[in-house]
C-alpha cells in the first residue's frame, strides 16, 4: 500500500486538530497515511461513509455527534466499544467496518502517563453522559476511581450509563439539581458539550475538594468556560482533552499500522500553539 486513506468524520471538523496530529505521526513513522477532515451532516453521514470506503477508505475517527451512529453501522466491534455504546475508530476489513473506542485509555494515559496523576482512589464527577461520558466511564473505572458519580441534564441517560457500568457500587447516577448536596469530588470531568453551544454549566461553588484534578474532555475555545471555572473555584489540577485528543489519535494509528507513534513532542508543540492562542500572542 503507497498511500492509505483516513479521515476524520464529524459536524462541525473544521477546526479539528486531528489532521495535523496524524500528519506528525506519518512523519515520525515514515508511514504513508494520508488523513483528512469530512464535514458530514448527521442525516448525511452513512451515505459520506459508504462512498469513502468505496473510494478506498481503510479507517475512520469519528467524533461528534457521530460516535454512537457509527457504532450502529459496525459489522463488528471491540468489548470497549460495545461497553461505551459508541466507537471513536473505524477500520474497513472483511467487507465492512470493525469499530473500536480509543478514547478511554487516551484520557488515562494522558491523566496517569503523561501529567503523573494518581486516579486510585479518587471520588469522581462525570458530567454528562452522551458520547464522550459514555467513551470514557468504563476506563476510569478501570483504573480504580473510588466512585463514579454521573450526572446529565436528562437523568434517565446518566441512569442508563450508570446501569451500563454493572458495578452499583462504584459507579451511580443522581440528580443534576441535587449536585450542591452530593459532597466534593477529588476528579471532576466534563463530558457535555455545553461549552460547544456556548452555554454555562450551572455548578455548586462546593464541588472541588482541595487536591481535585479537573478536566474538560473537550480542547480549544470549548473548554475555556469549565477550565475558567475550575481554576476560579481554587482547582490547582486543570486539564483539557488536548493531551486525550493525542492520546486517542494514536491510539487509532496503532489499529490501523500496528506501530504506536511517540506522542510527547505532539503534544507539547500543540500545547505550546495552544498557550500563545490562549495569551493572545
Ligand atoms: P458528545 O459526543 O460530545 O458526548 P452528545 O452525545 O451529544 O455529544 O452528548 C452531549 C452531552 O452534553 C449530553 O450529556 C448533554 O446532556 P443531555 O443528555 O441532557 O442532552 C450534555 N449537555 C449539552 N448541553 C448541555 C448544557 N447546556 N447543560 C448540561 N448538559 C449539557
Amino acid at each position: 500500500m503507497t498511500s492509505s486513506q483516513f479521515a476524520l468524520f464529524g459536524h462541525p471538523v473544521a477546526t479539528s486538530l486531528s489532521p495535523q496530529i496524524h500528519a506528525a505521526f506519518a512523519k515520525q513513522t515514515g508511514i504513508a497515511h494520508e488523513y483528512r477532515a469530512i464535514d458530514a451532516a448527521p442525516a448525511d453521514f452513512a451515505m459520506t461513509l459508504r462512498s469513502f470506503s468505496e473510494g478506498g477508505g481503510h479507517g475512520a475517527n469519528i467524533t461528534q455527534p457521530h460516535k454512537e451512529a457509527a457504532f450502529a453501522l459496525c459489522i463488528e466491534v471491540t468489548e470497549r466499544a460495545k461497553r461505551a455504546g459508541a466507537v471513536n475508530t473505524l477500520t474497513h476489513k472483511a467487507g465492512g467496518w470493525h469499530g473500536d473506542n480509543t478514547d478511554g485509555s487516551g484520557l488515562i494515559r494522558d491523566l496517569a502517563d503523561r501529567a503523573g496523576f494518581d486516579l486510585r482512589g479518587r471520588r469522581t464527577l462525570l458530567l454528562g453522559a452522551g458520547g464522550a461520558a459514555r467513551g470514557v466511564a468504563q476506563a476510569l473505572m478501570d483504573a480504580g476511581i473510588v466512585e463514579l458519580v454521573i450526572v446529565n441534564r436528562t437523568d434517565a441517560k446518566a441512569d442508563s450509563l450508570a446501569d451500563s457500568l454493572a458495578d452499583p457500587k462504584r459507579a451511580h447516577s443522581r440528580y443534576w439539581n441535587d449536585l450542591a448536596a452530593l459532597g466534593d469530588f477529588e476528579l471532576i470531568i466534563n463530558a457535555t458539550s455545553a461549552g460547544r453551544t456556548g452555554e454555562s454549566l450551572k455548578l455548586p461553588s462546593g464541588l472541588p475538594s482541595p487536591r481535585a484534578l479537573a478536566v474538560d474532555l473537550s480542547y480549544g475555545e470549548v473548554a475555556i468556560p469549565f477550565t475558567a471555572w475550575a481554576r476560579a473555584h481554587g482547582v490547582k489540577h486543570v486539564r483539557d482533552g488536548l493531551g486525550m485528543l493525542v492520546e486517542q489519535a494514536a491510539g487509532s494509528f496503532e489499529l490501523w499500522h500496528g506501530v504506536r507513534p511517540e506522542t510527547e513532542a505532539v503534544y507539547q508543540a500543540l500545547a505550546a500553539q495552544r498557550d500563545r492562542l490562549n495569551n493572545g500572542d
